[in-house]
């Protein structure tokens, strides 16, 4: 049977028919929406009751101490780790808790881990290329049409990240904040809906800093934005509305101002930093 005739069947759902798009609806709400979320390992409640929504086009900064449960709500998110009980939903339309890790990513939720995970032996531009090549709606019988899109795709982030310069250069030779505005690329080439980023200027120099906070900033309102960060100076830089988790629940909520002066969140922080003296 012919491709032309085989996509004629009306009971057969070809992948890269599904429009590029991500369909998340977001007319009636926000783009992420956890209600009572709970999560037990061995008993311990690394998530306790966690109610969270995101805004189409925020960026959020999340903050908290250690165990705080932080990477566990990321893992929640992605479908890495199912919850015990509770809810989350990627617009009105997509329930997470029903669908796998692919099938996540698909949708359109990027997730940047802390370690750089390129490919150092390849050039900017073929991790750029790579990413994505890894997105299986692309058929080969398209190539012609999407290599000039994935082109003008892949110029599109080298500007966003910064890296024009060192497209033909080994990603293997860049600095480490280099190697992570990469890896960022790597996840804006299918144009994420939500971007889920875990500390992402840790062992980054001032400069670097500076930069990663005008990207994170450049993102927000075309994608949502969830930042976890533990070094304050830059969550204030980047802020608007910031999340203060604790012991697996949203402890605090607002500008940075009133979290950090919220008492709540003065004796957390004090006891962490008792507890490190
Ligand atoms: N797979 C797992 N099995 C058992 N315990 C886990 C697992 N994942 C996380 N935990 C525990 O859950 C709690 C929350 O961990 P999590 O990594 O989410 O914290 P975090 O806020 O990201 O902390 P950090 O700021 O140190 O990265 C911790 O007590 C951790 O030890
Ligand atoms: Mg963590």
């Amino acid at each position: 049977m012919s491709l032309l005739q085989s996509m004629a069947q009306r009971d057969r759902v070809f992948d890269f028919l599904v429009p590029s798009e991500s369909p998340v609806d977001v007319r009636h709400g926000p783009i992420l929406y956890m209600e009572d979320v709970t999560v037990s390992f061995d008993g311990f409640k690394a998530i306790n009751d966690l109610n969270l929504t995101i805004d189409d086009g925020e960026l959020r900064c999340i903050i908290g101490p250690n165990g705080a449960g932080k990477t566990t709500m990321m893992d929640i998110i992605t479908g890495k780790t199912r919850p015990d009980t509770g809810s989350v939903w990627f617009g009105s339309r997509h329930n997470l808790l029903t669908l796998s890790e692919p099938e996540i990513a698909r949708l359109g939720i990027g997730r940047k881990f802390q370690k750089p995970t390129v490919f150092e032996a390849l050039t900017v531009f073929e991790n750029l290329e790579l990413a994505m090549a890894t997105d299986k709606r692309v058929l080969p019988t398209l190539m012609a049409r999407m290599n000039g899109d994935i082109r003008d795709r892949i110029d599109e982030v080298l500007g966003m990240i910064g890296l024009e310069a060192q497209y033909r250069q080994p990603a293997g030779i860049l600095s480490h904040g280099q190697k992570q505005w990469l890896e960022i690329g790597m996840l804006l080439m299918q144009r994420p809906r939500l971007l889920l980023v875990d500390e992402p200027v840790a062992g980054m120099t001032e400069q670097e800093m500076e930069r990663t906070a005008e990207l994170l900033t450049g993102l927000a309102g075309k994608q949502s934005v969830v930042v976890v960060e533990h070094d304050m100076g830059f969550v204030r830089s980047i802020a608007r509305k910031v999340t203060v988790l604790h012991q697996g629940s949203v402890l605090a909520e607002g500008t940075m101002d009133q979290v950090q002066s919220d008492p709540k969140v003065i004796e957390v922080y004090l006891g962490e930093s008792e507890e490190a003296a």
